[in-house]
């Protein structure tokens, strides 16, 4: 296999979205600052487990390999007590040899640090170092992420054997990527053990400086919490009420986090110092989010520190079109390092084993999921595990290669779509058109999620993914944002639920819709500052200027309520209302009954020279597609109800502005879209239209 030249990545400006056939001059997404895997085309492979099976199956592993067009495999990432049997003894023998074969066969390789598998003998050596639950249960081995984040033994541990592996293959001419640990945080993150509660205090100390500074953050004042001396500061365990004082239960969230990035940076900075020594620091370093479901990183924090974002995604077999989840996920891994193209590390062929019904996934399914991440910006599509396991825990879990073998639907589309994505590699390095960000916070989600709320209905992710449901429904691209961020280059900004909102955060917001931006807010956004104490005078506090209302008193409605709203179309809604009183914004939408009947539901504020919507309630899809479609008209954003919701349109620029019509059509029935061009799948060529069969991908290089 040959190389290409060094491909360098970093943080891109949103692109401005075209109408098909229209070129767009974009800023290239690789700038100076990051690194990606040297490949000559999109990446292709998965996790590569060769210690599960005996050697004379590594050969035929590789010739099936080339076959279906792998070029990238993730190796040796549970593989700990293989490599080091005994403390301090190392067997790099099997490593060395499957290494050999992949580079023989020109497959380049993204080596894992072993360190989210502790080997049993450690576990006995150390048995302080299995991590304690929040219930004070002391977790057992014979699994994996068997570790507290704060035990030094593991620290050094995981300093050793990183150390180890970056001096023997640092220079190996395979490696084109490291690959640290396997998901931090999932499924275990916290540590509630002697040692990590006085990690967590030390963490406290430099946050807060002073024992009366920490006091008035976490309110202790209430039930008379007051703290005299650090000692007297736990880590948040359970307790006989509900739940420990909130800021305190937050700041352990926010500490977690920290941690846990700490453990990433230390080996991320072992394996720099060993590439940078043979000359090979142009190799980059990451390790897999899982976005979505694992909600104990601040993963806008962690991204600053990879130098590619790669995420492992599986679909959720019980969500109705679970391939809206899909895209969400991926236009927020995309986000995660403002554009540039990222790597999906890690999604299934089928069906996974850990759901509670495994659902299959049926022909051509596997490829609109792969190609519906490469459309949103992935420059790789790659699968947990290669070669499905015989035993263990994980035996039920598809592969590309399956149990069967070759004689098999998945293996020929596992081929299939190797070619399929080798025609696709004039894409690498072009980024995803979007002119809508949707805000997304962890410390927000972390915040909102504790106990006393006024409704059990309030659900960040809920939220998140309806709106983002809407949005997607009508073709529109989104990219996603830290509330910090700088939105001026997006015509309209989406606020679905930031419960937590600094008054940094809120300026920035007055700033961007005072300079003729857009804002849609949902409720239960701008409640409580960084301390989780209320913005005071009126919700939503932080924002009520900018919103042009003030709302005097929640109203949550019971589990079997609907209520009627009027406006431009009669629709309903459920879960929340409020008590919104116009200080300046005019009403959209009214409560036709229920608690706050007759007064407004959904509000328009002329601020400055832009718009701030306030949605105080959840609305009916079909009513928030229509709130969401007035919103974008103020925008100037394209919403396109015209085009079956059935269809996935997305679109990807080159830097030299090629534009690249993704068209993926989950339904059932074919669709026509507007396009002239060539698809880069089928070679097809096409002047006005084209027809996406039903269950197909289109690849349209736009003329
Ligand atoms: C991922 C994990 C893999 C494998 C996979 C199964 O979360 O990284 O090692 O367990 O799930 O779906």
């Amino acid at each position: 296999m040959t190389v290409q030249a060094e491909r360098t990545a970093g943080s891109a400006a949103p692109v401005p979205a075209a109408e098909p056939g229209e070129a767009v001059a974009l800023p290239s997404p690789l700038a100076a600052g990051a690194r990606w895997p040297r490949l000559e085309a999109l990446a292709y492979g998965a996790d590569y487990n060769p210690e599960q099976w005996p050697q004379e199956v590594w050969a035929e592993d590789v010739e099936l390999m080339r076959e279906a067009g792998v070029n990238l495999v993730s190796l040796g990432i549970f593989a700990w007590a293989l490599i080091e049997p005994e403390q301090g003894v190392y067997d790099f023998g099997w490593l060395d040899r499957v290494i050999g074969l992949l580079h023989e066969a020109g497959i380049a390789v993204d080596l894992a640090t072993p360190t989210a598998s502790a080997p049993a003998w450690f576990l006995a050596a150390y048995p302080h170092v299995r991590p304690v639950t929040r219930d004070g249960v002391v977790l057992g081995g014979s699994s994996r992420q068997t570790y507290c984040p704060h035990a030094p033994e593991y620290r050094a541990a995981c300093a050793n054997v990183t150390g180890q592996l970056a001096a023997r293959y640092a220079d190996h001419p395979a490696m084109v990527m490291w690959h640290v640990h396997n998901e931090y945080g999932a499924p275990v993150s916290e540590c509630y053990c002697p040692v990590s509660a006085a990690a967590f205090r030390d963490w406290l100390r430099t946050r807060y400086g002073t024992l009366d500074a920490l006091n008035a953050a976490w309110t202790t004042a209430f039930w008379g919490q007051h703290y005299t001396a650090w000692e007297q500061i736990d880590a948040p365990r359970r307790t006989p009420m509900a739940d420990v004082n909130p800021t305190h239960r937050l700041d352990f969230h926010r500490f977690t986090s920290d941690s846990l990035l700490e453990l990433y940076t230390a080996e991320r900075d072992v394996i720099r110092a060993h590439t940078a020594r043979v000359g090979r620091a142009d190799v980059p370093v990451t390790t897999n989010f899982q976005l979505i479901n694992c909600k104990a990183l601040d993963l806008w924090t962690w991204a600053r520190e990879v130098d590619l974002a790669a995420n492992d995604h599986y679909l959720a077999a019980e969500l109705p079109d679970n391939h809206i989840e899909l895209a969400l996920c991926a236009d927020l891994t995309r986000s995660m390092r403002g554009g540039a193209p990222w790597l999906l590390m890690e999604h299934s062929t089928g069906a996974v084993s850990w759901q509670p019904r495994n659902v299959a996934k049926r022909p051509g399914e596997m490829r609109r999921n792969s190609l519906a991440h490469v459309a949103r910006g992935a420059d790789g599509a790659m699968f947990f595990q290669w070669r499905a396991s015989r035993g263990g825990g994980e035996k039920f879990h598809s592969a590309m290669l399956p149990h069967t073998g070759t004689e098999s639907r998945i293996w020929r589309e596992v081929v299939a779509l190797g070619a399929q994505l080798a025609a696709l590699r004039e894409l690498q390095g072009s980024a995803t058109a979007a002119d809508t960000v949707v805000l997304w916070d962890w410390e927000s989600w972390w915040a909102l999620g504790q106990a006393f709320r006024p409704s059990v209905d309030l659900d960040f992710k809920e939220r998140q993914l309806a709106y983002y449901e809407q949005l997607w429904r009508a073709h529109v691209t989104t990219d996603f944002a830290h509330p910090s961020a700088d939105l001026s280059a997006y015509k309209l900004v989406v606020v679905p639920q930031t419960y937590l909102m600094t008054t940094a955060w809120a300026d920035n917001l007055r700033r961007y819709v005072e300079g003729g931006g857009t804002l849609v807010v949902s409720y239960f956004s701008g409640i409580v500052d960084e301390d989780d104490s209320i913005h005071l005078g009126g919700y939503p506090g932080a924002l009520r200027d900018l919103l042009g209302i003030r709302v005097e008193e929640f109203l949550p409605l019971r589990s079997d309520w609907t209520l009627s709203l009027t406006g431009s179309t009669a629709g309903t809604a459920t879960v929340w209302a409020e008590d919104v009183e116009l200080r300046g914004a005019s009403a959209a939408f009214f409560y036709a009954d229920g608690p706050a009947a007759g007064k407004p539901a959904v509000t328009r504020h002329a601020y400055g020279a832009g718009h701030a919507w306030y949605v105080s309630t959840r609305p009916d899809p079909a009513t928030l597609r229509e709130i969401l479609r007035a919103a974008a008209a103020d925008a100037g954003v394209t919403f396109d109800t015209g085009t079956p919701d059935t269809l996935e349109t997305v679109r990807r620029v080159s830097a030299d502005g090629v534009s690249y019509l993704f068209a993926i059509n989950h339904g059932a029935t074919d669709v026509t879209v507007p396009a002239s061009g060539v698809d880069l799948l089928t070679g097809e060529s096409f002047t006005g239209s084209t027809s996406i069969p039903a269950g197909t991908v289109r690849v349209v290089r736009l003329s």
